[in-house]
C-alpha cells in the first residue's frame, strides 16, 4: 500500500483573541480524499481553526501548508486567488446573498474565478440540478427551506471544483432527514471527485461518513478516533 498523499499540514497553530488563548499549538495532517470531522464543545475553537485552515483568518503563530504552499505567507491577493481555486467553504449559516436567486448565488463564485456570466449560470444550474434543486434555480434564499439553502451553499462551495471543502457545522440548522441527505452528498462527492472534506460538527451522525474524527479541547487536539 502506498502512503496516502497529504493535502493539508497544520503545525503548531496558535491563536488568541485579546487575553483569550483559543488555539494553543494545534497540529494536524489531512490526506487527499479524506473526510475528517472536527468535534469539540461550543467555544473550543473549532470555527477559529477551520477559518485558519481555510485562509479566512490568520494564526498568530504556526504554519498551514495546502498542496505544499505555505498559505499564510501569501499576500492578501494571492490568498484570495488561492481560496478561489483550491478551497470551498460551507458556513454554519448559509450566507447566501438574499437579493440573488439560487443559481446567481452559485454562479457569482464562478464569475469571481473568471468565468463569463452565461457559462457560470450554466454550470451553476448543472450543479444545483445534481443536488436535487432543478425546480429551485430561480428561487431566492427566503423562498427556500433550510435544507435547500444549505444545498445551494454546497453547490456554491463546489462550483470551482475545489480540492478541499471546509464545512462549519453545515447540518447545524437542519432536521435529521436533511442532515442525512447532506452527509450522503459529501460522501458521494468524495467518491466521484476525490475531494477532501474537513467538517466541523456537533453531529454524532458524522461518524458514519468520516474517515477520522478529531477532538479539539482546551486549545489542543486531544484525541483522534
Ligand atoms: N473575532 C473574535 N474576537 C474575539 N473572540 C473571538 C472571536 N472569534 C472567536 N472568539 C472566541 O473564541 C472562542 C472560540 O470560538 P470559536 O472558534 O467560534 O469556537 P467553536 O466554533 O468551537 O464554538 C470563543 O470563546 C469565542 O468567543
Ligand atoms: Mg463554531
Amino acid at each position: 500500500m502506498t502512503a496516502p498523499s497529504t493535502i493539508i499540514t497544520a503545525e503548531e497553530i496558535h491563536k488568541s483573541f485579546g487575553p483569550l488563548e483559543i488555539l494553543k499549538g494545534v497540529s494536524l495532517e489531512v490526506h487527499r480524499s479524506e473526510i475528517v470531522a472536527i468535534v469539540g464543545a461550543s467555544g473550543a475553537g473549532k470555527t477559529t481553526l477551520l477559518q485558519i485552515l481555510g485562509l479566512l483568518d490568520r494564526p498568530d503563530k504556526g504554519t498551514v501548508l495546502i498542496n505544499d504552499v505555505d498559505v499564510h505567507r501569501l499576500s492578501t491577493n494571492q490568498q484570495a486567488d488561492f481560496r478561489n481555486r483550491h478551497i470551498g467553504f460551507v458556513f454554519q449559516f448559509h450566507q447566501l446573498l438574499p437579493e440573488f436567486s439560487a443559481e446567481e448565488n452559485v454562479a457569482i463564485t464562478a464569475m469571481i474565478g473568471g468565468m463569463g456570466k452565461q457559462a457560470a449560470l450554466q454550470k451553476a444550474r448543472e450543479r444545483l440540478t445534481r443536488l436535487g434543486l432543478r425546480e429551485r434555480l430561480t428561487h431566492r434564499p427566503a423562498q427556500l427551506s433550510g435544507g435547500e439553502k444549505q444545498r445551494v451553499a454546497v453547490a456554491r462551495a463546489l462550483i470551482n471544483d475545489p480540492e478541499v471543502v471546509f464545512a462549519d457545522e453545515p447540518t447545524g440548522a437542519l432536521d435529521s432527514a436533511n442532515k442525512s441527505e447532506l452527509h450522503r452528498i459529501f460522501l458521494e462527492l468524495r467518491e466521484q471527485t476525490g475531494q477532501t472534506f474537513v467538517v466541523v460538527t456537533h453531529d454524532p451522525e458524522i461518524s458514519k461518513i468520516a474517515d477520522r474524527t478529531i477532538l479539539l479541547k482546551d486549545g489542543r487536539i486531544t484525541s483522534e478516533m
